[in-house]
């Protein structure tokens, strides 16, 4: 039993980073982008899983995004670790982190 928990703490603590990372690029996501890509406001609602990872990481690398994203390219780095992580072909898809 004690073994048991001890091992289940060290998994938990394992975990903990990889959660609280991609946690903070989840806020900044809805932060930054969902001001613009949600219902109702002036850009179509956009998801981590519209997307194949490359894709993410090409589009904004080669500056298609039509409107001044008006973020550091640190805070925008963030976002994109964040979409790849959860883009289409990665293993935990995102599809509604923005509801429709
Ligand atoms: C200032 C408002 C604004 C912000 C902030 C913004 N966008 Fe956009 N975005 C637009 C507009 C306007 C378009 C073009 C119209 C459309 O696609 O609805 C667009 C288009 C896009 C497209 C192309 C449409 C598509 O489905 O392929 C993607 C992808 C996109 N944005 C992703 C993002 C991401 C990711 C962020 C955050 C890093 C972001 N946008 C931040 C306004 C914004």
């Amino acid at each position: 039993m004690q073994k048991r928990i001890s091992t289940m703490l060290t998994v938990v603590s394992l975990l903990l980073p990889a959660v609280v990372y991609s946690a903070g690029g989840e806020a900044q996501f809805l932060e930054k982008c969902g001001t613009c890509h949600k219902k109702g406001g002036q850009a179509a609602v956009v998801n981590p899983a519209d997307k194949a990872g490359r894709v993410w990481e090409k589009y904004f690398a080669r500056g298609r995004h039509p409107v001044d994203l008006a973020m550091s390219d640190a805070d925008l780095e963030v976002v994109v670790d964040y979409l790849k992580v959860h883009a289409a072909d990665s293993d935990q898809p995102a599809t509604a982190v923005i509801p429709k």
